[in-house]
């Protein structure tokens, strides 16, 4: 199998990502935009991580779902050693389609290979999917802190 082979995904794992996205964004908790977002991401050993926004009353407090998801793949030790993610989905029911915000692109950058593939999904079957590096070209990475 070649790496980009390694890095890409069936439509079967497609699905049940954005099934396991959906149902985690109904635990967003999201009282102060009513946004609720859910994100799930694959493992290259196929195990399925999930998060959703937690809000706080101090807005700038909230956390998204991408990044409480990769929180939990840390706590859970999904993605040690050699295991890595291959793709994460952004599920919203929205019309328009949710990008991750800034902030997450850059957690994002630091958990995913940059060829690995983000999907945004919504409620009417809608998908946009990008690679990691067309989210943030020229990340900031681990590597540029060492000399
Ligand atoms: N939010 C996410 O969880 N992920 C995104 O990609 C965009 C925004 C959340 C943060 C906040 O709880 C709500 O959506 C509105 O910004």
């Amino acid at each position: 199998m070649s790496e980009k082979d390694k890095n890409t995904i069936s439509l079967a794992n497609w699905k049940t990502l954005t099934e396991k996205a959906k149902q985690v964004s109904e635990r967003a908790y999201a009282p102060y935009s009513h946004f609720h977002v859910g994100a799930a991401a694959l493992t290259a050993d196929n195990k399925i991580v999930q998060g959703c926004n937690v809000e706080n009353a101090s807005y700038g407090l909230t956390v998204c779902a991408e990044r409480n998801c990769i929180a939990q793949g840390v706590i859970n030790n999904e993605t040690t050693g050699t295991v890595k993610y291959i793709a994460m989905v952004i599920y919203t029911k929205q019309e328009k389609l949710t990008p991750p915000c800034g902030a997450c692109r850059q957690v994002i950058s630091e958990f995913f290979p940059q060829d690995a593939q983000v999907m945004a999904a919504n409620h009417l079957n809608e998908q946009k999917v990008w690679t990691v590096e067309q989210l943030l070209p020229d990340a900031f990475l681990s590597s540029d802190l060492l000399d």
